[in-house]
């Protein structure tokens, strides 16, 4: 049996991690769950981190967070051959959409070109639950702990991305009202992914 891979998108502060922890604890009682998440807790992954707090460029930071993908990817084949349930917080749409931001100035049509990068070798999910919310909002949120990503305006930037990509795939994306509170969107969402499962 094929496993299934379920992903969280969304900006800084769209409160994504949270709901995607909840949802994995709620799936636990009756499936086979594996939670997971972009940048990954690899040494890449640490690369990755030091250049987020870092003046890297954005073209050389697009590459360190295509290789973090590429060794997510290895490490969660395993389970989904296994037929289990991979939850990830983050991944590939996180590169299309900021790094497509970031590189709009420099490359035409940047989602397109890192599409193209990671065609041949990433694995799609299947479900992808993408969380929107008012950038001025989710900055409040995130005030705390920000990183060079979140200001108003490149958030809005990133999240017209996420937008473009969800309509260019409506069966995978699922868009939530992440403004609520984070029962009904967790209620929301373990609806949708319970329907899912049912179906497949
Ligand atoms: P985030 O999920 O917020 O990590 P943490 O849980 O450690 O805070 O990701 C860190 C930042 O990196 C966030 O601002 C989004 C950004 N990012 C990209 O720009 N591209 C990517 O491909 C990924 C995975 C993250």
């Amino acid at each position: 049996m094929k496993g299934r891979l379920i992903t969280f998108e969304g900006i800084d502060g769209s409160g994504k991690s949270t709901l995607a922890k909840r949802v994995v604890e709620h799936l636990r009682g009756d499936y086979e769950v594996v939670f997971t998440k972009e940048p990954t807790q690899t040494w890449i992954g640490n690369v990755v981190r030091r250049s987020i707090c870092s003046d890297t460029d954005s073209l050389v930071e697009l590459f360190l967070f295509v290789a973090d993908h590429a060794e997510h990817v290895v490490r969660i084949q395993p389970a989904l051959r296994q037929g289990k349930i991979v939850i990830s917080d983050r991944y590939s749409d996180s590169q299309y959409a900021y790094q497509g931001a970031l590189l709009a100035d420099r490359i035409d049509d940047p989602i397109g070109w890192i599409k193209q990068i990671h065609d041949e070798w990433t694995i799609k999910p299947d479900l992808t639950f993408l969380l929107l919310v008012d950038p001025v909002v989710a900055l409040t949120r995130c005030a705390r702990k920000r990183t060079k990503f979140e200001e108003i305006e490149f958030l809005g930037k990133v999240q017209h991305n996420y937008l473009r990509l969800a309509d260019e795939e409506p069966e995978r994306f699922v868009k939530i009202d992440a403004e609520r509170e984070l029962d009904e969107m967790e209620e929301e969402v373990m609806d949708k992914i319970i329907k899912y499962l049912g179906e497949r």
